[in-house]
């Protein structure tokens, strides 16, 4: 990955430009004469790790699931500090990047800017989810990582107008149905032999942002409600998909202004 600035450098240089993918969504010749190319990838890295941090924050929410449902515990130690550390240690071992270092980091003031932003906005959420999460005697209470996913996206684009989505081909809420630009990604990502965790990417036809698809993939926590049986209900009250360990199990959508 590393390696992918100098190569897009020599394939400019080289007047191959043009044979870049259609993910690339340079295909306009107008288009790539108004954004500089360093600029695109800078987009897209950023627009990227916001995906991964954003999916990290699900997995936290994930990984506590059972103590989150305990009906035998009232306080579940699950506080923004707690949850804050679980991110970054998830961050960095996914992204390779330390959240407490981004100053002496290479990342773009913009990727400084906007990560710090959501890791902040997801605190946020997991403050105002204490009473809630907190409740005695309550089991399961519906704080699931398409929740926090759904609270932290919404409070993330009001503050920042990046917007952040999580989808999926048949989606449980009809707000995450995907538009005509994420189902052909989610159908890519559905084939079993699609390369893990490559993202497709492309820059809108104005030229005004950048759009991206990131992969999400079914771990075993994740199979308790989306796995099989294949239409029997889980424990949230949706037909479970059917879906085995491994298998792609949606998608995070990134749209990131390019002023933004
Ligand atoms: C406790 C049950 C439960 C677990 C565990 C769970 N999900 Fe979900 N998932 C749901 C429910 C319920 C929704 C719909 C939430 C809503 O109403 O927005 C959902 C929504 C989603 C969506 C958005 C598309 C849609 O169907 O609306 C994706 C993508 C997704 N889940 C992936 C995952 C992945 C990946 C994991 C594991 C990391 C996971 N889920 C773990 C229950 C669960």
């Amino acid at each position: 990955m590393r390696r992918l600035p100098w190569m897009l450098a020599c394939l400019t240089a080289a007047g191959w430009l043009s044979t870049l993918p259609p993910a690339w969504g340079l295909e306009s010749s107008s288009d790539r004469s108004t954004i500089p190319f360093h600029t695109i990838l800078e987009l897209e890295q950023t627009a990227r790790l916001l995906a991964i941090l954003l999916d990290s924050g699900r997995a936290v929410v994930n990984d506590n699931q059972t103590v989150l449902d305990d009906p035998t515990k009232a306080h579940k130690g699950f506080t923004p500090e707690a949850f804050e550390g679980q991110l970054r240690d998830m961050f960095r071992g996914r992204a390779g990047i330390n959240l407490n270092e981004l100053d002496g980091s290479a990342l773009s003031p913009r990727s400084r800017r906007l990560l710090q932003e959501l890791v902040s906005v997801s605190k946020q959420v997991i403050a105002d989810a204490q009473a809630e999460l907190n409740r005695q005697g309550a089991g399961f209470k519906g704080f699931i990582p398409a929740v926090f996913g759904a609270r932290v996206s919404t409070r993330f684009t009001a503050v920042t107008g990046v917007r952040l989505k999580q989808t999926a081909l048949d989606p449980r809420n009809p707000a995450n149905r995907p538009d005509s630009y994420e189902r052909v990604a989610l159908e890519a990502f559905a084939d079993s032999a699609y390369p893990r965790e490559k993202v497709i990417s492309e820059m809108a036809a104005n030229s005004s942002s950048l759009r991206l698809m990131f992969p999400l993939y079914a771990t075993r926590q994740c199979l308790d409600c989306h796995g099989g049986p294949k239409g029997g209900l889980d424990r949230t009250g949706y037909p479970r998909e059917g879906l085995t360990l491994g298998q792609n199990a949606g998608a995070i959508s990134v749209l990131l202004p390019v002023g933004k």
